[in-house]
């Protein structure tokens, strides 16, 4: 199945995807953030919403379709990583396989929270995975039958366009081993790293003009015909206030939502929005 479907009312369907990142702290506002979720997103006609709780929560949010096998579920989940390995002594780690077999459809991988390390001191530490480990993650998740979303973004702008080398090479790398046959199962999420937890999320024009050279990018690599059926979407401090203009303006196919994918208010909203458009 492709990535995007038309909707009821014939346009083309958005997706929607939360990452609760490390949040919430108990299971009890888990379930609670689940069933909000679920119920907002059952009303909605024209957005597949996807939710990335941490790994604890997981089988919480897998829809009762996932186990009786019934069809397309409100909500469909999603994690925040995934190991390359298939199995093994890796201690911390949680395979493809196994998530696969949770019922969990989709994985991020490359977020920028687990790339490179950032070189200021008093900044949040990263993990520092590699373009070429992100490769291998991706790849990893569509070979266990997952749609990969694949993150990337430039830490800064700079006047010279330099930004747009180091975007280049980030998704040429990260996506060094994943296959033409497999871009179904691929979804690109655009997260300027400057914008990801601040304030203000990029401007809708810019965010236009960014994803068009993403798509040259995706052209380059796999072919102008086939790139273009790769979803992208947007993240970086996205709230219900901006999301309309992001996904419109901006000609994105969805949203990747961090904060406001915990505040229960704030995402009912805006996925009531993205859904009119
Ligand atoms: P934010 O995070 O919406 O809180 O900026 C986005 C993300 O990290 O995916």
């Amino acid at each position: 199945m492709s990535n995007i479907t038309h909707g009821k009312k014939g346009g083309k369907r958005k997706i929607v995807i939360g990452n609760w990142k490390m949040n919430p702290q108990s299971l009890d506002e888990a379930k609670h953030i689940i069933a909000k979720t679920k119920k907002a997103a059952g009303k909605l006609e024209r957005t597949t919403v996807v939710v990335c709780p941490p790994f604890p929560f997981i089988p919480y949010a897998v829809p009762r379709s996932h186990l009786s096998r019934r069809a397309v579920p409100e909500v469909a989940v999603g994690a925040q990583n995934v190991s390359f390995e298939e199995s093994g002594a890796f201690t911390g780690e949680v395979s493809a396989g196994q998530l696969s077999n949770l019922g969990v459809s989709y994985v991020i991988v490359g977020h920028s929270e687990r790339r490179y390390p950032r070189p200021a001191a008093g900044s949040t530490p990263t993990v520092g995975e590699s373009d070429l480990e992100v490769s291998r993650k991706a790849v990893a998740v569509v070979q266990a039958g997952m749609t990969a979303v694949l993150c990337c973004g430039e830490k800064t702008r700079d006047g010279q366009g330099e930004y747009l080398d180091v975007l280049r090479s980030e998704l040429k790398v990260s996506l060094q081993a994943y296959p033409k046959k497999s871009l179904s199962k691929l979804i690109v999420a655009y997260e300027p790293i400057w914008a990801v937890g601040g304030k203000a999320a990029m401007t809708p024009d810019v965010v236009q003009e960014t994803t068009l050279f993403i798509k040259k990018v995706l052209s380059d690599i796999y072919g102008q015909h086939e790139a273009l059926t790769v979803p992208i979407l947007y993240g970086g401090a996205v709230n219900f206030r901006n999301a309309g203009d992001i996904i419109t303006l901006g000609q994105v196919d969805g949203l990747l939502v961090g904060r406001e994918s915990v505040n229960v208010p704030g995402f009912v909203e805006l996925l009531q929005v993205v859904d009119t458009l």
